[in-house]
């Protein structure tokens, strides 16, 4: 490894904020968080369980880690895709020290039969395992120690109900930040970055961010390595602005692919409604892109709509990318 990825790998570690405190915005979240937490630690038991969702970069599994050292205790860490198996699971669980906290990412990407043995083990904190195949087959339940489960998905859709219903500690949606927190988070990012930007210059990343802390500060070290290169001491809007017609990125953050989906939403497609199916094979991209990275800022902006019969392009997107509402364009703009 060059001394270069060390750096970098520490550069990310050192974003992400380690108190409480730093953890900018999501007050409701927070609010919430700190007075579970606080009555199990009076009680002396692990917080009950929780699942975090919202679009990607919001700051859930920065949240999991700070819930874990409010409380103190141990995390261990695992994903959807990566428990394939029962078998899989059990092994997980059955490793876990008491109190411990077992995060699961991408819980959307477990399947049914793992599911169905992560019901007890929520509820009663019991495993129950099959041993043998066929008529000889029987199951054993194993007790285990208290554990709190953190769940987070970016597709709270794709989770089942009776898996939703079982985060007795609570189901907490993360929302978009406001551009004043984002500012927030990148003055603080630029001291742990040691480098300066000016005022104008952290509101101008702001606004390009997507209301997004991970594109916040993505943004912001660009900007540290065109200001590195061009031995500027300053990140100014000189700089800001060179770095985002250099990305691609327009004045509310669109980046190309959004544009072109939006585009093609609206000069393919008479601005919708069109299935999002059709939309990704237009681009020949992969839908769950689209609905994961691109759409969910689409909507928030207020560019797409989604009705029953598909996505579609609202007025303010024509405005933004400059186009005409023809005659042909759905009849929504004619009424
Ligand atoms: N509330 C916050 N305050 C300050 N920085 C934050 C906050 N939330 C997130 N960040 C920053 O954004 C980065 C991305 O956050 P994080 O990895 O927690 O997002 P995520 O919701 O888990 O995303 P994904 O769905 O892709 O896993 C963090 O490393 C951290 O630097
Ligand atoms: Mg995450």
């Amino acid at each position: 490894m060059s001394s270069n990825q060390i750096r970098n790998g520490s550069l990310d570690a050192t974003l992400r904020p380690e108190k409480w405190d730093d953890y900018i915005g999501q007050r409701s979240v927070k609010e919430n968080l700190s007075i579970l937490i606080k009555a199990a630690k009076e009680r002396k038991q692990s917080p009950e369980h929780l699942l975090f969702y919202g679009p990607p970069g919001l700051g859930k599994t920065t949240l999991t880690h700070l819930v874990a050292k409010e409380t103190g205790n141990q995390i261990k860490i695992t994903s959807g895709p990566a428990i394939e198996k029962v078998g899989d699971l059990a092994s997980v669980i059955t490793n876990l020290s008491p109190n411990d906290i077992l995060f699961i990412d991408e819980v959307h990407r477990l399947n049914k039969s793992v599911e169905e043995v992560l019901y007890p083990a929520m509820e009663s904190g019991s495993l129950d395992i099959i041993i043998g195949k066929g008529p000889s087959a029987r199951t054993i339940q194993l007790e285990l120690p208290p554990f709190t489960l953190i769940a987070a998905t970016t597709k709270i859709s794709l989770l089942s109900s009776p898996l939703r219903s079982r985060f007795s500690g609570g189901v907490f949606k993360l929302e978009f930040y406001t551009e004043e927190e984002i500012s927030e988070i990148l003055r603080r990012s630029a001291k742990m970055l040691n480098i300066e930007v000016d005022n104008k210059s952290v509101f101008d990343i702001a606004k390009r961010s997507r209301f997004t802390p991970r594109s916040a500060n993505y943004l912001l070290k660009r900007c540290r390595d065109y200001a590195q290169i061009h031995k500027r001491r300053v990140i100014d809007l000189d700089v800001t602005e060179k770095v985002f017609s250099l990305l691609g990125i327009d004045e509310i953050g669109l980046t190309k692919a959004d544009r072109t989906m939006l585009e093609t939403i609206i000069m393919n497609f008479g601005g919708g409604p069109v299935g999002l199916n059709t939309v990704a094979a237009s681009l020949s991209e992969d839908k769950g892109t689209l609905e994961e990275y691109n759409e969910p800022y689409l909507i928030q902006v207020g560019f797409i709509e989604r009705t029953p019969r598909g996505r579609m392009a609202t007025q303010k997107a024509y405005e933004h990318l400059n186009k005409e509402i023809s005659s042909n364009d759905r009849s929504l703009f004619n009424k």
